[in-house]
């Protein structure tokens, strides 16, 4: 006898045992709607009234852990398995066969580009590779070592100050979203910012490294490839016809290739969070910057060779993984919020690195690298944590070997990542049911309503701890003589500093 096959429903079905009720909340992508739980309510019981239990159920998921916030028809990644796709196409292929540019269509507008998609494309993103000389002006107020992601973060932000066309603040907020309608106007005006922001990363990326070199900013040049001209803009001193190294040109392309996105991570995020304000683009990268510079995203290539260099050589490293085992440090480069397996980006880069190590010398950091990750694969600690090697381990070895200087790296990462956090604001704004602005909720934990005390009434908590008030600050400006001296305070008291 054979079994007959019944569709399941595509529903969940919950009962409420504070009230009885049952709820059937449907389905859909095996996905459960937030607001369909918000319909769960019931009366309170004894507890606070900032619980609001009687206007719906939360769904409480700190650090996003399970919880999806867009449709994307962008990238696809499933972290058990170690699969990275660009709309549909494996990461490997697109490394070996495609370049920067094409990947950069196919993300942002779907598909692989044909050959004059293509040369129309390459050509208006070159033409928009100038910046307003103005921009360098603002690069020169910097600090001479000030972090260059400090600069590019700025410079975006700056950029939007030389495009007031382009800013809903000052045009209308639906400058954008009107383009989900067809507005061809609309659309227009999207993508040319699209064209102008990949065409001037790297100038701008480019201004911030000459910045901290002392050297004069190059202006982009004629007939080099995107990552040609990147590397002109960085490096060309003097002499005529500069080609950069085809190796390294190209292997400066692949990196930018599997740089360019990956779906909603934190800088992803904060672009898309920003960008539901419906602010302008270039506020938008910029946000998207501050957030891929932090030592747990973007920031992690330049920590992960710092922390090589700290442990110096491959007999140093058991010292190092006992560290790492005691919890006491973090073994930078490894570990993923989704991939749980292999990165499938650290197997590309590593083929890569040989690549590169070929022209430029190997990486004396390299053996122990290759020694930490032998290490870390017989861990116990990282085996039943399933910490593998990520992107971040292998790219800063390979940026070193080609000679960029450490605090360089995010900016590596960040001039590819432009093209993820565009493709994802292009489908935000022309989300045929418009924009709905970000906003979470909270768990609210703190005082309920309280009567406020006058200044003389108050005392200290007896029970206070450290961080229940500031702590005393050092002033580093301050010299020794200045702190031994007395002085009035705004006041008119006569204070003496304490050291
Ligand atoms: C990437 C990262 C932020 C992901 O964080 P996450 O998904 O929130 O993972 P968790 O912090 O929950 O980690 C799970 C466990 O592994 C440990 N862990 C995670 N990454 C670790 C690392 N790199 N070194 C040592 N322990 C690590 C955590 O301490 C935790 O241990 P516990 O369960 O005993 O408390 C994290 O792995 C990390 O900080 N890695 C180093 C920085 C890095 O390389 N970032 C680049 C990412 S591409």
């Amino acid at each position: 006898m054979t079994a007959i096959k019944t569709n399941p429903r595509q529903s969940l079905t919950v009962v409420d045992n504070r009230t009885g009720k049952t709820y059937e909340l449907p389905i859909k992508d095996n996905s459960v709607l937030a607001t369909d739980i918000k319909n769960i309510k019931a009366q309170p019981q004894d507890e606070r009234p900032e619980n609001e239990t009687s206007q719906g159920l939360r769904v409480f998921d700190p650090a996003y852990m399970n919880t999806a916030v867009i449709q994307s028809k962008i990238t696809y990644i499933n972290g058990q398995d170690g699969i990275l796709r660009y709309r549909g196409y494996p990461i490997q292929d697109l490394v070996h066969k495609s370049n920067f540019l094409e990947t950069a269509y196919l993300l942002i507008y779907g598909e692989l580009p044909t050959s004059s998609q293509s040369s129309t494309w390459e050509s208006e993103i070159m033409h928009h590779t100038y910046i307003h000389s103005d921009i360098e002006g603002m690069f020169k107020s910097f600090r001479y070592d000030s972090h260059p992601m400090s600069m590019l973060t700025s410079a975006f932000a700056t950029l939007g100050a030389f495009a007031p066309e382009a800013n809903p603040s000052l045009q209308g907020q639906k400058l954008f979203t009107k383009a989900a309608s067809g507005d061809l106007e609309a659309l227009q005006s999207l993508d040319k910012q699209i064209l102008r922001i990949i065409g001037k990363a790297p100038t701008l990326a480019a201004a911030s490294y000459r910045m901290r070199q002392g050297r004069p900013f190059n202006r982009p040049a004629q007939g080099l490839s995107y990552t040609g001209n990147f590397l002109y803009l960085l490096d060309h001193l003097s002499g005529h016809e500069y080609k950069p190294h085809p190796v390294l040109e190209k292997a400066l392309d692949a990196l930018f290739i599997i740089h360019a996105d990956h779906e909603v991570n934190c800088s992803t995020a904060t672009v898309l969070q920003v960008g539901s304000s419906l602010v302008d683009p270039y506020s938008v990268m910029a946000a998207g910057c501050s957030a891929l510079y932090g030592p747990s995203h973007g920031g992690a290539s330049e920590s992960a060779i710092r922390m090589l260099m700290e442990i110096g050589s491959p007999e140093n490293v058991p010292a190092f993984m006992q560290k790492v085992e005691k919890r006491e440090r973090v073994l930078v480069g490894f570990g993923h919020r989704v991939y749980k397996n292999v990165d499938p980006r650290s197997t590309a880069i590593r083929e890569l690195a040989e690549e590169v190590f070929k022209v430029t010398g190997r990486n004396k950091l390299l053996d122990t690298a290759l020694t930490l990750a032998q290490y870390a694969r017989e861990s116990e600690f990282m085996r039943s944590r399933n910490l593998y090697p990520n992107v971040d381990f292998y790219s800063g070895l390979i940026y070193q070997a080609m000679g960029f200087p450490l605090d360089f790296y995010p900016v590596l990462f960040a001039v590819p990542r432009c093209v993820g956090w565009l493709a994802h604001w292009r489908q935000q704004m022309l989300t045929p049911s418009g924009v709905k602005i970000w906003r979470p909720r909270q768990l609210y934990l703190g005082h309920g309503e309280r009567e406020y005390v006058e200044a003389e009434k108050r005392k200290e908590k007896p029970d206070a701890a450290i961080f229940d008030a500031p702590v005393q600050v050092q002033h580093g400006g301050d010299s020794k003589r200045n702190n031994l001296a007395t002085y009035r305070d705004e006041r008119g008291s006569v204070t003496k500093a304490k050291l």
